[in-house]
């Protein structure tokens, strides 16, 4: 029988994990996820009034009393010095390395062409593509080998939706960026990946037009249901631990068979 320290019950133990986006929705469950698997995790969010929010998921992480650990950071993806802010946090609260990379955090933006400005363009790929590729780059220099980083794009990127081409473009950028990490990390066994997520509870889904999601839903083979955030968080934590070594530059649908990449 496995201990209650072993790497079956505790995967992640020892490990530090960053994941930005995880006051709510999908990265509250993948923080709470790779705490549960023992990993200490940063909670990035941005939203004053998301504070209380992201303190309940250091409760909730320090309830585990499984010897995981929580803090929050508050920081504006969009801005050019966040990552730098959130890895000074991380270190200072939890050691000298990061093992673990998660870029959740996402905004969604639905447009028309038509309506659509050269700065909207500007604050969603700020958000959506600029921050995940200054966050590595800023975690990079700490990242103990061999780290994880895993980006979390949207099956959006593969599909063409009315008004929803400058947030799908971006989730398509988010897969690119994702392919020539992982070229470029992946030399110290350094592995970089995308998860692709299908329509999963959360605030964000509340504002995705109702007909796209109806027609999403059909089309999902499994049990024909939203995701739930837990159901990417599985997937999520499965790439960060060991077991997935050998898979890098890749995008894992998880979206119960609705896009079969
Ligand atoms: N839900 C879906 O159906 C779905 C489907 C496909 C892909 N996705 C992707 O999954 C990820 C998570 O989505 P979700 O549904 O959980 O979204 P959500 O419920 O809207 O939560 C978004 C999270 O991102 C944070 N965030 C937003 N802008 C930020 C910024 N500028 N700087 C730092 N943090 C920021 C938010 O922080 P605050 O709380 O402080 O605002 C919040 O924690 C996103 O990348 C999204 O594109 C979602």
């Amino acid at each position: 029988m496995a201990s209650e320290t072993s790497p079956y019950t505790l995967p992640l133990q020892g490990k530090v994990a960053i994941v930005t986006g995880s006051s709510r929705g999908i990265g509250a469950s993948i923080a709470f996820e790779l705490a549960r698997r023992g990993a200490k995790v940063t909670i990035v969010y941005t939203s004053p009034k998301s504070e209380t929010l992201a303190n309940d998921v250091v409760f909730k992480i320090a309830s585990l009393g499984n010897g995981s650990q929580a803090i929050t950071v508050q920081a504006d993806l969009g801005q050019v010095d966040a990552g730098e802010k959130i890895v000074a946090a991380t270190l200072q609260a939890f050691g000298d390395s990061i093992d673990i990379l998660v870029n959740n955090a996402g905004v969604l933006f639905d447009r028309s062409i038509h309506d659509t400005t050269a700065e909207d363009y500007a604050a969603i790929f700020d958000v959506n593509v600029r921050g995940p590729l200054l966050m590595t780059k800023a975690v990079a220099p700490r990242l103990k080998a061999p780290g994880r980083v895993i980006n979390v794009s949207s099956v959006g990127a593969r599909c063409g939706f009315e008004k929803l081409a400058i947030y799908s473009s971006s989730k398509a950028a988010l897969e690119g960026l994702t392919r020539g990490l992982a070229a470029e990390l992946g030399g110290d066994g350094t592995t970089v990946n995308a998860v692709a997520p299908g329509p999963t509870e959360s605030d964000m889904l509340e504002d995705v037009p109702k007909d796209i999601v109806e027609i999403q839903l059909k089309m999902t083979p499994v049990q024909h249901r939203y995701g739930a955030a837990d159901d990417i968080a599985q997937v999520v934590a499965w790439l960060a631990g060991e077991e997935s070594r050998w898979i890098s530059g890749q995008t894992i649908s998880a979206s119960g068979g609705y896009a079969m990449l």
